[in-house]
């Protein structure tokens, strides 16, 4: 069995002492998930400080290809450069600030400002400017340059942050880069894309995305499948902020009356693997180790070289992690998704959710099956879509119900701050790590609210 990084099959069903710190109880206020006061503090202290996923590097293959990425108020352009390296910038033009790209992805040798002409090389230097000799400190070809920003890349992704002192993308993703090696996720492709703004603040989709609480409630089918039982569960907090959340796949919950009875879901996998149904009547928790080692047998053969990489657990569990603050990845054996929900540029009721799949290649096969049903496998078109009218896939569809009735709900005076159980840990530990970092934003001596 491969080992990947601290993760051992054995520590599911408890929490190791050192990812387990404590956390101090601080009420979690209504306030945050509606004043401006605390969305600029979040921008100010933390957006503007943290690494960010840009966009994906295969659409950055040749010098001159670009991708942008807006984020609040701001828009950044990450662009392939002639030596092969990825440079980032602030999309402004440094004339007089209008944005200089719109798309999402493009292709230009330079690029043109809409506004007076100006031309940056993909370096981001002026390289022409009409009427140069007009300024008074000179000509300001080849001195002015757009701002620049950091940028890296780590697994499919470009990643960038605005803060020029930030850490390293590598030390701040610890521990995931190891954790996450044998997923071999470089070579995944993106298979849906979808986009949606959501009446909500992007603080609740975080703490819905940081427990399992919900599961039984929200999503009673997946107990078919997943064990959701929170004994059951390794619960992991890095001092990164990163968590970790571990279920165990192909594996009723031992919230069931009977969770040794088959379900139809494990049969389909069984068979899927060449396993027959009928030898796991009645113990239907010890298909997931049967259908490991069946994985590890047939995978490679049958085209899933992937599984070489990945350790046993992987090759059923739920690995569901949250970066510190707002990017969710869940790797399961067949792919995974990304979950992002990011900050409204002006209203802090509203947030943009991102749902993203990524999919090994697998020799001769052409469709996959996708959070929001069959699709090719191809890299995708990223869809917009207007909340409510088309489906964010559908477990995504049950959380983002509740979510916009708890928008409304925290409004409350009858709201005093939450009653947090221990399976819902990383939600404390996320507000407080926020509180840390924010202060205690817009609170005026009378108890009021700057807004
Ligand atoms: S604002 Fe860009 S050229 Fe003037
Ligand atoms: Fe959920």
């Amino acid at each position: 069995m491969v080992e990947s990084g601290v993760t051992k099959e054995h520590f599911l069903g408890r929490t190791l002492e050192a990812y387990d710190p404590p956390v101090r109880g601080d009420p979690i206020t209504g306030e945050r998930y509606y004043s401006k006061a605390w969305a600029r503090a979040e921008w100010q202290h933390v957006f503007s400080k943290v690494w960010h996923i840009g966009g994906l590097l295969a659409d950055l293959e040749e010098p001159g290809d670009w991708i942008t990425h807006n984020l609040m108020r701001d828009s950044v352009i990450m662009m392939r450069q002639d030596d092969g390296t990825i440079r980032a910038f602030f999309n402004a033009c440094v004339h007089r600030g209008n944005r200089l790209l719109w798309s999402d992805v493009g292709h230009n040798e330079k690029i043109t400002c809409s506004y007076h002409g100006w031309q940056f090389g993909k370096d981001g230097t002026l390289l022409f400017a009409q009427d140069a000799e007009d300024f008074p400190n000179g000509n300001p070809c080849g001195k002015a340059h757009l701002t620049e920003i950091a940028v890296d890349t780590w697994g499919p992704f470009v990643w960038f942050n605005m803060d020029r002192n930030a850490q390293p993308l590598h030390e701040w993703l610890a521990p995931l880069p190891e954790q996450l090696a044998g997923y071999r996720m470089e070579t995944m492709v993106r298979v849906l894309d979808v986009r949606c703004e959501i009446p909500c603040n992007w603080k609740i989709i975080r703490d819905n995305f940081n427990e399992s609480y919900h599961l039984p409630t929200l999503h009673p089918e997946l107990a078919s499948f997943i064990d959701d039982e929170y004994t059951d569960t390794s619960f992991e907090m890095y001092p990164s902020g990163h968590n970790r959340m571990v279920q165990k796949g192909c594996h009723p919950s031992k919230r069931l009356d009977y969770p040794d009875a088959m379900q139809p879901l494990v049969e389909d996998v069984l068979r899927e693997w060449g396993l027959d149904p009928a030898d796991f009547v009645d113990r239907a928790t010890q298909a997931r180790v049967a259908i490991q080692q069946a994985k590890r047998k047939l995978g490679p053969e049958r085209g899933f070289v992937h599984f070489e990489s990945m350790s046993d657990s992987q090759l059923t569990d739920y690995y569901h992690y949250t970066l510190w603050p707002n990017t969710t990845i869940t790797m399961s054996p067949d792919g995974f998704q990304i979950l992002r929900s990011e900050p409204h540029p002006t209203d802090p009721e509203k947030c943009i959710f991102d749902h993203w799949y990524m999919m090994p290649p697998v020799k001769g096969r052409h469709e996959v099956i996708t959070p929001v049903g069959p699709r090719p496998f191809k890299s995708c078109e990223r869809e917009t879509i207007i909340y409510g009218e088309a489906t964010l896939g559908y477990v995504a569809d049950q959380d983002m119900t509740i979510a916009v009735g708890q928008q409304q709900g925290l409004h409350s005076m009858g709201y005093k701050g939450g009653i947090i159980s221990g399976q819902e840990k990383r939600i404390q530990r996320f507000h407080e790590l926020l509180n840390d970092a924010c202060g205690i934003p817009g609170e005026l001596p009378d108890g009021r609210w700057d807004e």
